[in-house]
């Protein structure tokens, strides 16, 4: 099945065409210049200029894949969760387009396309049995038992900050820059990662939240860590001025994110005895996680399912690619199509 993706949900606006999980084209237009003076995403900012680039990149995103407008069987969307205001850019244009076009239009999970990506590579990984995977974004950390497309069950979830948000915190606090993520992995190239051990478990305070019948020791908190970064930096004035103290700073840093990600994976598999292991999200970019996770396969004797790095962080080509492989909603009508801005994923 031929379908366009569009994927509007934060601050990338994206269009991909895809046959099955084959992707034709996926052009992703980043916003970050536009937040990045304002240290994080400006909801009003990026509405705008999901509605000012969009037609541009559905045009480029048709061309890229030689294809027409009539080549297409369908239109698949970003519906939730996300950001209100962007979500509503991409679902009132596919709206549009599956009306004009007379195409069935399918509503994916941002989440669900995020899990899907980890299909997208020319390597596919051990879908079959059993998998424990790790949903790493700026906005979510899950870790999940998948069993099929269908068959997905939350085993932990983060109680506070995601492990992106805790990147892109400490970058802050670091004076790094936005997203954090990606600068925090540029300047910890040459650090030390155990020059200050951070702490990897639970933050004070933590113990009274609900964490919804999800075994706690699954669950992540990275509230404790960010303080920690704060009062070392406090207690330091002037460390971010010195180039190696600053590697060092934001290599334990990042350790201590992937460490303790990596802590609730080994978990989950030492309960659940998965046949494979996997991992997606923006984060799921980062080379620290990503040669931590291949480590532990290899030790565990499990195979290791990566998304492609260039379909970790938001795309369209996941969208498009989930809704091809049946994990879309079928909207009908489709003028019924609302945005769900916390949509759950399960
Ligand atoms: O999946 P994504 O593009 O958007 C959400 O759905 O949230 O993830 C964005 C997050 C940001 O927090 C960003 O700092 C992080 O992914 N990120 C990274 C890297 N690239 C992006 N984190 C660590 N290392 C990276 N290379
Ligand atoms: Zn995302």
């Amino acid at each position: 099945m031929r379908v366009l993706g569009i994927e509007t949900s934060c601050d990338e606006t994206s269009v991909a065409v895809v046959d099955g999980r084959t992707v034709r084209s996926n052009v992703v237009y980043s916003q970050i210049a536009q937040h990045e003076p304002w240290g994080g995403v400006v909801p009003e900012i990026a509405s705008r200029a999901h509605v000012e680039r969009l037609p541009d990149i559905l045009t480029e995103a048709l061309r890229t894949a030689g294809a027409g407008w009539g080549d297409l069987d369908a239109i698949a969307v970003t519906h939730g969760p996300g950001l209100a205001t962007s979500l509503l850019v991409g679902v009132v244009a596919a709206k549009a387009l599956a009306v004009r076009l007379d195409r069935p239009l399918y509503a994916v999970n941002h989440l669900a396309g995020h899990l899907y990506s980890i299909f997208l590579g020319p390597d596919v990984p051990a879908g079959e049995g059993e998998g424990v995977v790790l949903l790493v974004s700026g906005g979510h950390t899950s870790l999940l038992r998948v069993r099929g497309p269908r068959d997905i069950r939350m085993l932990g979830e983060t109680l506070d900050d995601a492990a992106g948000e805790a990147l892109d915190k400490g970058a802050k606090l670091l004076k790094l820059g936005y997203p954090g993520g990606p600068a925090i992995e540029r300047t910890a190239q040459g650090g030390n990662p155990a020059a200050v051990r951070f702490p990897r478990g639970m933050g004070p305070g933590t113990e009274g939240i609900e964490t919804g019948g999800l075994g706690r020791d699954l669950c992540f908190s990275f509230s404790g860590l960010k303080t920690a970064l704060l009062y070392h930096l406090r207690d330091r004035p002037g460390l971010t001025d010195d180039p190696q103290a600053l590697r060092d700073v934001a290599a334990s840093y990042q350790e201590a994110v992937v460490d303790a990600l990596l802590e609730r994976v080994d978990r989950a598999c030492e309960r659940l005895r998965p046949t494979w292991i996997g991992c997606a999200g923006g984060v799921a970019r980062n080379r620290g996680l990503r040669e931590k996770m291949a480590a532990f396969g290899r030790s565990a004797g499990l195979p290791v399912a990566v998304a492609p790095p260039e379909f970790c962080t938001d795309n369209a080509a996941m969208i498009a690619a989930a809704a091809a492989a049946g994990l879309g909603r079928k909207v009908v009508p489709v003028a019924n199509l609302d945005v769900e801005p916390s949509a759950p994923l399960c």
